[in-house]
């Protein structure tokens, strides 16, 4: 094995890891992005990219291939002499350009051939991307060409160079899961989910989720997998708590070329903006106007170098939220940026029974600043396991004070979004939750299903639930059986 994975702190389906890369003689902190390197246009040079944060980077083995002079300098010299940087580097193999241009003029052995001759650490077979919304016939047959080109590459003499398992399977879950499996099953080094940047560049985060947690089924927990061809730092938190690990991008240098300034809320114009709103070298050391003022190549390497920055500070801060276990809040923040982001978060909460099995127990605190927080696995997990407390058979489940709960063997707060809460779990997380005062129409509904649940699991007993003036359409789903008291009467 040339690269080993160790996964070291969790948060959702996120987590913090470390990628021994054994060729190139280091190890990588994930997630982490790679900077995609144009062999043909070099925006920044090596030395920028390494201060930036990079610590690997990808560059496209088709184009060194199919370029006589870079071919040639790439088999005297070396990959890493063409690229100019001196840790992991991890090729692409042209299959971007045949998602593109319909045709490329290479095969998998051939490509992989190549890619071992130049020293590349981390090598890809040529699979095949199917595009969004392909028929299930299309991408079956599509899948069973790149399936034959893992096991193609897997099969060759390449001594130590890691090879990337793509996993395609357009839109359907279904598809994208049995690829995951069948990646799998070759054992490769890494594994890529190929074919999102159509999904990214048309703002489908919802579909970009659904596709993530598919082949991650599909693959299973222990395996690195990247993100090919993302890199807008607006979706960094929301694929990591999804679960990649790595992502690759040529979007600082493309964006650069056109002017735009990437933030962590989505892209904005150079041309447009009055005032750099960011703290990076570039930004601290020119101005707007300086910028727009730059001859044109000055001002596409800075534009490069800030997006940069702006990306992997975006990659410190996911990090750092895995670790204080509050991703998901990160996640929240990122999803008022753009609507579109809002309805990935929305989807990553709808897959509850994924998150909750990678979740980890016990974070620092839980914060709920939206709707969408009364969603959040650790409510279902919550809802889930108080079902096993044993309780009396006269039960209160009370938004006032159990001390005044004369009559009755059991008080548990009813806490909204979570519901019934024992009076010995209240200090303890997530029930130590910091919440709004005032509850909104979609928490006390997640509390009443958490009541619900609890009522089904002890059916011989009684059940009086009081609230401060919940609106019937709150309550509308509770069993007869159970007394509800407005404290507020
Ligand atoms: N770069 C962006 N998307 C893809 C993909 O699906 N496959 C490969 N090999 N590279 C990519
Ligand atoms: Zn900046």
């Amino acid at each position: 094995m040339t690269l080993t994975f160790e996964t070291r702190l969790q948060d959702a389906a996120g987590r913090i890891g470390r990628l021994a890369v054994s060729t190139a003689d280091s190890v990588i902190q994930t997630p982490t992005l790679l900077p995609v390197v144009n062999p043909n246009i070099q925006t920044i040079d090596a030395n920028d990219l390494s201060s930036a944060g990079a610590e690997m980077v990808i560059t496209n083995a088709y184009i060194i291939y199919t370029t006589p002079s870079l071919r040639e300098q790439a088999l005297e010299e070396g990959l890493r002499s063409v690229v100019g940087f001196d840790g992991p580097i991890m090729t692409d193999s042209g299959s971007f350009q045949l998602a593109t241009y319909g045709d490329i003029d290479v095969d998998t052995t051939e490509i992989i051939e190549f890619q071992s001759a130049i020293g590349t650490d981390i090598a890809t077979p040529v699979d095949l991307p199917t595009a969004p919304d392909a028929s299930v016939a299309q991408t079956e047959e599509d899948l069973q060409h790149t399936d034959e080109a893992i096991a193609r590459a897997m099969s060759m003499e390449t001594g130590e160079m890691a090879i990337t398992g793509p996993v395609q399977g357009s839109t359907h879950p279904t598809l994208r899961r049995r690829a995951g499996a069948a990646a799998r099953k070759h054992a490769c080094d890494l594994y890529a989910i190929g074919a999102v940047v159509p999904l990214l560049n048309s703002y489908r985060y919802a579909e970009m989720v659904d596709v993530i947690v598919a082949a991650k089924e599909g693959l299973g927990p222990a395996v690195p997998v990247h993100l090919f061809g993302a890199g807008h730092p607006m979706m960094f938190a929301l694929a990591v708590a999804a679960g990649c690990d790595l992502f690759d991008s040529a979007a600082y240098a493309l964006y650069a070329r056109d002017g735009r300034y990437l933030t962590v809320a989505g892209t904005a114009h150079l041309a447009e903006m009055d005032t750099l709103p960011c703290e990076c070298p570039v930004c601290l050391e020119h101005t707007s106007a300086s910028l727009q003022m730059a001859s044109p190549e000055e001002r596409e390497r800075q534009l490069a170098l800030h997006n940069l920055y702006v990306s992997f500070a975006e990659l410190r801060r996911v990090r750092a939220a895995i670790a204080a276990g509050d991703l998901l809040e990160l996640v929240e923040q990122r999803a008022r940026g753009h609507p579109a982001l809002l309805d990935g978060y929305r989807r990553l909460l709808a897959h509850v029974e994924y998150l909750e099995r990678h979740d980890r127990a016990s974070k620092g605190g839980f914060f709920g600043v939206s709707q969408e927080a009364a969603s959040r696995p650790e409510v279902h997990r919550h809802q889930r396991r108080v079902t096993a407390v044993p309780m009396g058979s006269e039960v209160l489940i009370t938004e006032g004070d159990c001390s005044a709960s004369g009559g009755y063997d059991t008080c548990w707060r009813l806490m909204p979004p979570f519901g019934p809460v024992p009076m010995a779990l209240q200090d303890s997380y997530p029930t130590n939750a910091t919440l709004p005062q005032d509850a909104t129409e979609a928490e006390r509904r997640m509390a009443m299903d958490g009541v619900r649940r609890l009522v089904a699991a002890h059916p011989s007993s009684r059940f009086t639930v009081a609230h401060h003036g919940w609106p019937p359409s709150t309550l509308a789903a509770i069993s007869s059986d159970v007394v509800m008291i407005d404290l507020t009467d």
